[in-house]
């Protein structure tokens, strides 16, 4: 059709005005959740094929600095439904990926834009939340930097991202079984090869006197990973994203859950060719490497003293957590212990109806998210709940959209986290500020365990 003059004035005069418009809507930086193929086991075995985002494994490192926005495009290759939840950020409701509940998950071959900022430095990680329990076990997960406006001294700073993977050593494929009653109603799903970075053999270089910050997260679907500095010495700064007050000195066993970052600052402290290595406790009970650190003499600086802590993130206290009223959120069910009922899907159930439904545990008296919250709080209130686990395995409890508190015995609060990790009859308080509206869930990060049954959720007006 040859255009009229009034259509081409009207496309001209819309020239100017159409640029910024077009500019602001051209398609976000994409995140591709697709099949690849990456070498996880010892050459010699075969290659494995996984679940990526952008075909490596973790997915790509994300970074950005502390009060920017950060925006990706999900695209779905892959021939399920998927999600991307962005763990330990204090985001926008909409944009927190938890498909049925923020978001309808993402069709195979459609795409979603997710968009939002970022109040607070840390270390913080993404992974796929629909149907998790499988999807991050095929390896749909990675981590996220937010940076501090002035971060500490480090000569290096080095992303640490652990998972514990369930291989089929004759084929080198993900083991399937997602749905293993015995996994699920027991610790969760354990692997049988640990990997740091998508490598069981990671290593590191470095000089005697270095002084490295370490971020560890932890993506495996059970396992929880008790650590050990060997030819390090160092510095607990961090965890689950939230700067410590002070550092503290990580001696002892650093403790990783499912699902929970620690940051560390360490001094490389071996001479040189002398071992030094993040290590951890194996089922035997014996220390070993888990990333190697191959220290060489070229350094000439000398030891230093201690780090001061990290700046603070905003909003990081809790008030009013005393006079705050406890509601109590009891975790029952799985094996050895199991429970008389719960409440699935709108029916009282006994233990035996619930394990045909493949329901193993429960918060509260309820298996598995229910129509109702567990609670729903005025924006701004402070929160309380006390969570017993009155089952014969550890949980690492997880909220959406908020850091919490512990309440310590005696009487002063703990560290600011998104995850805690409870012993069997444990029993921990822990207190937020709902200062964030929407709907959030609230679950145990052993992703069998919150598949069948011990997923909840809470609602900020
Ligand atoms: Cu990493 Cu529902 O969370
Ligand atoms: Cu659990």
């Amino acid at each position: 059709m040859r255009p009229t003059r009034r259509t081409f004035c009207a496309g001209l005069a819309a020239v100017p005005f159409l640029r910024p418009g077009a500019a602001s809507a051209a398609p976000l930086v994409p995140l591709t959740a697709r099949h690849a193929t990456v070498q996880l086991a010892p050459e010699g075995y075969p290659a494995t094929p996984v679940w990526s985002y952008d075909g490596t494994l973790p997915g790509p490192l994300l970074r950005a600095a502390q009060g920017s926005r950060l925006s990706r495009r999900l695209v779905n290759a892959l021939e399920v439904p998927t999600s991307v939840h962005w763990h330990g950020i204090r985001i926008d409701n909409a944009m927190d990926g938890v498909s049925g509940l923020t978001q309808a998950a993402v069709p195979p071959g459609g795409s979603f834009d997710y968009a939002f900022d970022l109040p607070d430095a840390g270390t913080y990680w993404y992974h796929a939340h629909t149907n998790s329990m499988e999807q991050v076990a095929r390896g749909l997960y990675g981590a996220l930097i937010v940076d501090e406006a002035d971060p500490p001294e480090v000569d290096r700073d080095e992303v640490l991202v652990l998972d514990d993977v369930l291989l089929d050593p004759e084929t080198g494929r993900i083991a399937e079984g997602f749905d293993n009653p015995m996994m699920r109603s027991h610790a969760g799903r354990l692997g049988n090869l640990l990997c740091v970075n998508g490598r069981f053999d990671l290593s590191l270089a470095a000089r005697r006197h270095d002084r490295l910050r370490l971020r560890l997260v932890n993506a495996a679907n059970a396992r929880i990973f008790v650590l050990r500095l060997e030819g390090m010495s160092g510095w607990t700064v961090a965890l689950d994203g939230m700067p410590l007050a002070q550092p503290v000195p990580a001696s002892g066993d650093i403790v990783l859950a499912p699902a929970q970052r620690v940051d560390l600052i360490v001094d490389v402290t071996a001479e040189a060719g002398a071992p030094a290595a993040l290590v951890h406790r194996a089922g035997d009970g014996s220390w070993r490497a888990l990333v190697e650190v191959a220290v060489s003499a070229r350094g000439t600086s000398a030891a230093r003293s201690a780090p001061p802590p990290l700046p603070p993130n905003p909003r990081m206290t809790v008030p009013g957590a005393d006079s705050a009223e406890p509601r109590e959120m009891r975790m029952q069910g799985g094996a050895m212990r199991g429970m008389e009922s719960a409440r699935h899907q709108g029916q009282l159930l006994d233990f035996a109806a619930l394990i045909a439904r493949g329901q193993f545990w429960s918060l509260a008296g309820q298996a598995g998210r229910g129509d109702d919250p567990f609670a729903r709080y005025e924006r701004g209130e402070t929160a309380r709940i006390r969570l017993v686990n009155d089952t014969a395995f550890a949980h690492a409890m997880h909220l959406h959209g908020m850091h919490f508190r512990t309440l310590l015995p005696d009487g002063t609060q703990g560290a600011m986290r998104d995850t805690v990790l409870m012993a069997p009859d444990e029993v921990t308080e822990i207190a937020f500020v709902a200062n964030n509206p929407g709907k959030w869930l609230m679950h145990c990060h052993m992703l069998g365990h919150a598949a069948s049954g011990m997923t909840s959720w809470i609602e900020v007006a």
